[in-house]
């Protein structure tokens, strides 16, 4: 029925997701939960019907990988070879206590995460009845669908291994010495990072990414997730300032989340992706 491959499926989700900044028309109608820190619920039990379980850290479900995200497995990224799911957390809910509070682990990526990777394989399921029916009728706004809830998905999936219990400090070796080379120092990073993150306008992303045209570093901010802001550029470090990531414990202090996001940073994990 669906003649796309696994692979080249994915990839079509990405470039979705990449390609959304740059289209005038980016800045379109969100989903109702969109702007209060969370996709939007699953319309109906057919969203749910997509998901049949949760990938395992070694897995060999099969050895495709993220072209975005070479440092991680597949089954890490959210993909059982068939279909999206959601990737189990690579440590326990209260782990990251007291920065980052399990009751907001808990709703971030049982709710919140699931229902990108629901909406995700809806939107795709829907794109491959069209196909075969030839009715596009409904294309904008599933292709909409696919680049939000693709993109949640992703950028979520990147975020749970982006902090680790015990993280924190600085990097070291080759991140490093990127760091250095593109912001001036450690400290001119963080202080860039921090000040870009507390200041996107709603819900979305502060994140640290490679440019690979000129083999820098970068940092950019992403309103909510679909409107990425450049092409090519690979996720090293992501920084979820939607509201669901840190409203339970912070409330609207943002700054102190952030502060706080600084004390589980898995530098390791940053430095694996750039690659
Ligand atoms: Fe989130």
């Amino acid at each position: 029925m669906n003649e796309i491959s696994p692979r080249r499926k994915f990839i079509a989700v990405a470039a979705g997701a990449l390609i959304a900044p740059l289209i005038p028309f980016a800045r379109f109608a969100q989903p109702a939960e969109a702007n209060s820190g969370g996709p939007a619920a699953p319309a109906d039990n057919s969203r749910q019907s997509q998901v049949t379980g949760t990938a395992r850290k070694g897995d060999s479900v099969n050895n495709w990988r993220n072209p975005m995200e070479s440092s991680m497995k597949s089954s890490e990224m959210g993909w059982n070879g068939k279909e999206y799911v959601l990737p189990p957390l690579p440590y326990d809910y209260a782990a990251l206590e007291p920065h980052i509070d399990e009751a907001t682990m808990r709703l971030h990526h049982d709710k919140h995460h699931l229902a990108y990777v629901n909406g995700l394989n809806a939107a795709l399921s829907k794109l491959a009845a069209s196909r075969e029916s030839g009715d596009f009728a409904a294309v904008k706004h599933l292709s909409r669908e696919t680049a939000f809830h693709g993109s949640g998905h992703l950028l979520h999936t990147v975020f749970w291994n982006n902090v680790t219990p015990g993280g924190g400090g600085e990097p070291s070796g080759k991140l490093a010495e990127a760091i250095s080379e593109s912001f001036g120092g450690f400290g001119a990073f963080m202080g860039q990072f921090k000040a870009a993150s507390a200041a996107v306008e709603g819900s979305g992303w502060g994140l640290l990414v490679h440019e690979p045209m000129a083999d820098r570093l970068l940092v950019m901010t992403a309103e909510k997730h679909q409107n990425l802001t450049a092409w090519g550029v690979k996720p090293l470090l992501v920084l979820d300032v939607w509201e669901h990531a840190y409203y339970l414990k912070y409330q609207n202090n943002r700054g102190a989340y952030i502060d706080a996001f600084t004390n589980v940073i898995n530098w390791s994990d940053v430095a694996a992706r750039l690659v």
